[in-house]
């Protein structure tokens, strides 16, 4: 993209700052300015109405009951998870498990695919770029079942060392385990190399799109991934919500990792048999609201276009760095050649958390420390960083407030 097509864009914007209730609102007296989509998204007023219409008119569990309400809230969920699985171009809806959110996904599929596939010695293979949800469910099951888990390393660009990758991924790896953007540093991960290179391994891959799927076109199928993992609340929908797509015939052989009502097919005394996914795979009540709150956010995502997405938080993104390295004093952390719109960065003489409550008291919600990426801060010797983060209603007005805020921070730390 040249110089003046992201002015174009710039200008243009994408338009959806009204659809947001909570971006009118004041903190400490100053318009809120919210940089820490990384975290969580704000949410648009159909998410919010989606899930109060159905509390207010529909509410009832699904799938057992023989009344009326029950029958119209289990077609709402279940037309929430069709929505799902036309967002990421499933083949079928089948293939889409209703979770609690990335987390859950993958201790999902480490619980349960892990659990029934894998050996001791087999190896796992996650990256120096992961957040805590895709290390820690690892190794768990390593250090209950022996299986080995190793890392891909990064470079000083907070980029992956694919040659590292090649060079580690063998016949004992049985799992591939990475993230499409790292949430710590924004790197985009040549996610359809790493699926070639793994399945020719003849390893399965699991991909955590908690980061990715509100930025950019996902498209599972031609991905080819075996496991696809992400959160609805950092995609414009409730927090408590979120899916694990995996294809078919691996959910059709996974055991159930959970136990409970709607995940059954017969029980007895003694023993049980089990529901077809993706039921198997959702004991107990599910929290029907947020599915449909999800469903609405992936309809006002589509809405917008994730082309129309990418190419204006490229272009924001583009600003944002090139003001930030603009100032004195600031060091970008994650400077990879291909990034989604997460910035972080260290001020000199200031830690991130007294930089991130300066700003809060201009406004500016930003996040700082670790991320829940404390591997990443290991490998380049620091804390944390502050970290700003971008989603379709920001602009480039809330890049200058920013930019405003760590020179009124290095103003008061005599640090400018
Ligand atoms: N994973 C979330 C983040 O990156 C909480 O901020």
């Amino acid at each position: 993209m040249n110089a003046p097509e992201r002015s174009h864009l710039l200008e243009q914007g994408l338009n959806c700052i009204k659809d947001f209730p909570v971006l009118s609102t004041s903190v400490h007296g100053k318009p809120l300015v919210y940089l820490d989509n990384g975290a969580t998204t704000q949410k648009p007023a159909c998410v919010i109405d989606a899930e109060s219409q159905f509390y207010r008119t529909t509410n009832a569990n699904i799938h057992r009951g023989v009344h009326r309400l029950s029958q119209q809230a289990t077609d709402l969920y279940e037309h929430a998870r069709d929505r799902v699985r036309a967002f990421l171009n499933a083949a079928h809806a089948d293939e889409i498990v209703f979770t609690r959110g990335t987390t859950e996904s993958i201790n999902l599929v480490a619980q349960s695919w892990g659990r029934a596939n894998l050996q001791p010695g087999d190896e796992i293979l996650i990256t120096g770029l992961e957040h805590h949800s895709n290390i820690v469910p690892w190794q768990l099951l390593c250090q209950d079942i022996g299986t080995v888990l190793k890392a891909v390393p990064i470079n000083d660009r907070g980029e992956l060392q694919m040659d590292a990758y090649a060079e580690l991924i063998g016949p004992r790896t049985r799992l591939v385990a990475v993230s499409q953007v790292s949430n710590a540093l924004g790197t985009v991960n040549p996610v359809d190399v790493i699926v070639r290179m793994a399945h020719d391994a003849g390893a399965k891959v699991l991909i955590d799109g908690a980061q990715a799927v509100a930025h950019q076109p996902v498209d599972v199928q031609s991905l080819d991934c075996d496991f696809y993992a992400f959160s609805g609340h950092k995609l414009y929908g409730p927090t408590g919500t979120g899916a694990l797509y995996a294809k078919r015939e691996l959910l059709r052989d996974m055991p159930p990792w959970q136990g409970g009502g709607d995940m059954i097919y017969t029980v007895s005394l003694t023993e049980s048999t089990f529901a077809d996914p993706p039921a198997r795979f959702e004991a107990g009540t599910p929290n029907i609201a947020g599915a449909i709150g999800l469903g609405a956010a992936v309809e006002y995502v589509r809405g917008l276009g994730l082309d129309r997405i990418a190419a204006y938080e490229a272009a924001l993104l583009h600003y944002m760095t090139e003001r930030m390295q603009g100032i004195e004093g600031v060091r970008l952390i994650g400077t990879g050649a291909h990034k989604a719109g997460i910035l972080s960065f260290v001020v000199e003489g200031i830690h991130p958390h007294d930089l991130g409550t300066i700003l809060d008291a201009e406004g500016v919600a930003i996040r700082a420390g670790h991320h829940c990426a404390m591997p990443i801060m290991t490998y380049f010797g620091i804390p944390g960083t502050a970290r700003a983060s971008l989603a379709v209603y920001n602009t480039p007005a809330d890049v200058d407030a920013l930019v405003r805020g760590v020179r009124k921070a290095q103003e008061l730390f005599g640090t400018e």
